[in-house]
């Protein structure tokens, strides 16, 4: 299928005397059904469900100038970091028929995360769908935004942030979206992620994710990397049969607010992306042994207190504690008593769900 954006480009120019500066700040996220294997054009192979989460975010402005041709250059914590800008340019020179106005700017991006970024947290949600939101308003001050209500269309960010970083297609949203198509969602979409807000109960728009860090090193394999070992993975049509079916219950219980089927689902879907990679070839452990101690403590304590805190994992070996608010103060006195002595220098963060992107003044 044609991406719908792209009938739709703004193939003008930027007129002489074209610059200026715009700033955006947008969210990581935390997938509770995961999304581990592609197809196509950075397209899942199941649908995934994730929270917004809030006080991990990334922070960027993009300064712009008419020019002669295209010009990049990308700075993170106000150091140029030709690495990652060179992911940037690479998605905008691959997508460059969506923003053909791009071939005559030079762009400065400026860019920094509120997060450590020795914490071990993935920031490409976070740091790609920022850049996108910037670009979307540099076209809007070229066309006028895009819906006509003077405020960006979020689901075509929503488009070109997957195309950047699938999962980055689920923090323009706020509180939860889901990215890919499937029958039990009218409007979900394999192109875009779409916003769940207005179909979960109360008590997950206040949820707590207190992220413990037990290791800050680098990953030993890409997401990237990651994704294409599913091709060959024996198990991966179970799975992707069995995240279509975590799909429909979990959609019903985030309706309910039932947490024991929520808190089932989000477990056993953190436990099978890292059997996942287990058993793909070659293989790969992310779990540390302090990830398994963390993940027994928290299920005895939720036997012991019936509090319904849960665990999910990223594709590393740090945890993410989701609760509900209510229970904020006795679940951060049984990580600051119980499980920090599992965190690299005691570290973890507080974070909840969140609004999703902001613009910045
Ligand atoms: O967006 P990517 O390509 O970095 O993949 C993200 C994969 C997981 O974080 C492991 C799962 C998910 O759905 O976010």
């Amino acid at each position: 299928m044609e991406n719908i954006w792209l009938n739709e480009a703004f193939k003008g120019e930027a007129p002489n005397g074209f610059q200026g500066q715009v700033g955006w700040q947008s969210p990581s996220n935390i997938a509770l059904v995961k999304y581990w294997g592609k197809q196509g054009k950075q397209l899942p192979q199941n649908p995934s469900i994730s929270f917004t989460l809030s006080e991990c975010r990334s922070e960027t402005f993009v300064s712009f100038e008419k020019a002669d041709k295209f010009g990049f250059q990308f700075f993170f914590e106000g150091k140029e970091n030709p690495a990652f800008g060179a992911k940037i340019e690479k998605f905008l020179l691959e997508n460059q028929a969506f923003f053909p106005f791009i071939n005559r700017l030079t762009l400065k991006v400026e860019s920094r995360n509120t997060f450590p970024h020795s914490s071990g947290i993935a920031s490409s949600a976070s740091s790609m769908s920022v850049f996108v939101m910037g670009l979307l308003e540099i076209e809007s001050l070229l066309v006028g935004p895009s819906t006509g209500s003077g405020t960006l269309d979020l689901c075509k960010a929503s488009n070109f942030s997957r195309l950047a970083s699938g999962s980055a297609s689920r923090s323009v949203f706020p509180k939860m979206a889901l990215w890919g198509a499937t029958d039990c969602y009218k409007g979900s979409s394999d192109e875009y992620a779409v916003s769940l807000e207005n179909d979960i109960h109360p008590v997950f728009k206040t949820y707590r994710d207190s992220i413990l860090i037990v290791s800050d090193t680098q990953k030993s394999v890409s997401s990237r990397a990651g994704h294409g070992l599913m091709e060959g993975n024996p198990y991966a049509p179970a799975r992707y049969a069995q995240a279509n079916e975590n799909i429909k219950n979990l959609l019903a219980a985030l309706k309910s607010g039932d947490l024991d089927t929520f808190i089932n689902i989000t477990e056993s879907e953190a436990l099978q992306l890292h059997a996942l990679m287990m058993c793909s070839n070659p293989s790969f452990i992310l779990m540390k042994p302090n990830t398994l101690r963390i993940i027994e403590a928290v299920r005895n304590y939720r036997n012991e207190t019936q509090i319904p805190l849960c665990f999910t994992l990223d594709a590393g070996p740090n945890v993410h504690l989701l609760y509900p608010e209510s229970e904020a103060e006795k679940v951060e006195h049984f990580i600051k008593n119980d499980l920090v002595t599992y965190c690299n220098q005691s570290r973890w963060i507080a974070d909840h769900v969140g609004d999703g992107p902001k613009k910045l003044p």
